[in-house]
């Protein structure tokens, strides 16, 4: 399905639920969310139902999100359902890891191929103190145990925060350069917890990008498996490599070919406009695939050529990280 701007839609983030054991400072608030409860959040079965509809309307890859997915019961389920889908051929999570190491076997033999594990921080006092929990040692298993199950590319999504993990930024190039690890780094975007966002501390990819080349020499690089923004580098002598996602400084919106759905069942165009469609009440009310087929088309029509998240945070979409997905 092509968009009102020419693009491709096959790609769908699903949020499967907006609830996360982890709080880390730049998303969730201290006191967690409100339960959204079974009547407002979609069923697994609605899940299922409504990505097969996507796949007749041209989704071809599904990643779903949270939250945390891991904290949902019976996600292995919704997983083989998605994997029975003849259309849909890649199937992604975005986990923060720490319920992944004990998982990890049933999800890949659900279907499920590779993973996103968020880590900003290689030290334990202070992923105790940005995630507010604490558990990096089962992160660490995490990733290690999705690169023994060969759920490539193992992909880690590091947000970079000037004053609390700049300083590592190397240590994570090193981790790339030792294992076959695709290293992300994330610039700081004003969409969580208002809180601990702060103009000075979002670093741009350029800046990071600057720190890395002190000790690297990186290499532009195009092949990277996936379906998002990042710009990826190699590094010479390493086996894994880097990539910068810069929703701050480089608008990557005229390629995006993605839809989002979030866990109270609307569609999104897009993760910073406010524009959604209402699938839980088109369910609510008994409608057919004809009819969800239709809503799907008209929130991909309705997608915006661009967010203009740059253009004051006022305006900014009410919704938080967690409630999107990312
Ligand atoms: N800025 C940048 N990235 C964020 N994420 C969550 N909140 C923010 C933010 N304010 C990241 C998480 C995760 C991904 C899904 O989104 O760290 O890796
Ligand atoms: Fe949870 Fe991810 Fe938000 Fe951290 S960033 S609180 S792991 S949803």
């Amino acid at each position: 399905m092509v968009d009102s701007f020419g693009r491709h839609i096959n790609y769908m983030r699903i949020s499967i639920t907006d609830r996360c054991n982890l709080r880390c400072r730049y998303c969730m608030p201290e006191e967690g969310v409100k339960d959204l409860g079974h009547g407002i959040i979609l069923s697994l079965e609605d899940i299922a139902r409504l990505t097969r509809v996507a796949a007749q309307v041209g989704i071809r890859k599904v990643r779903l999100t949270g939250g945390e997915p891991l904290v949902r019961k019976n996600i292995t389920g919704l997983i083989k359902d998605i994997a029975a889908i003849p259309e849909i051929d890649d199937i992604a999570m975005t986990t923060n890891g720490i319920l992944f190491p004990a998982m990890a076997g049933e999800l890949k033999e659900a279907g499920l191929k590779r993973v996103n594990i968020s880590m900003d921080t290689l030290n334990e006092e202070r992923f105790a103190y940005i995630t507010r929990r604490g558990g990096l040692s089962s992160v660490r298993q995490a990733i290690f145990k999705a690169l023994e199950l060969d759920m490539h590319p193992v992909k880690i999504n590091v947000v970079v925060i000037r004053g609390f993990n700049d300083d590592e930024i190397n240590n994570f190039a090193r981790l790339a350069y030792d294992y076959p690890l695709h290293i992300r780094f994330i610039e700081y975007m004003p969409v969580g917890d208002l809180l601990f966002w702060e103009p000075e501390r979002m670093m741009s990819s350029e800046e990071i990008r600057n720190v890395l080349q002190n000790e690297y020499e990186l290499i532009p690089e195009k092949t990277v498996e996936g379906n998002g923004p990042a710009r990826y580098y190699q590094l010479t002598g390493g086996k894994g490599s880097l990539g910068f996602i810069s929703p701050m400084s480089h608008q990557f919106c005229a390629e995006c070919n993605r839809i989002r759905l979030t866990a109270d069942g609307k569609l999104r165009g897009c993760l910073y406009e406010k524009q959604e469609v209402d699938l839980k009440e088109a369910l609510k009310r008994g409608a057919t695939d004809d009819e969800l087929r239709e809503l799907f088309l008209q929130a991909i029509k309705s997608k915006p050529a661009r967010h203009n998240m740059n253009s004051g945070w006022g305006q900014l979409n009410t919704r938080k990280m967690y409630q999107i997905g990312g």
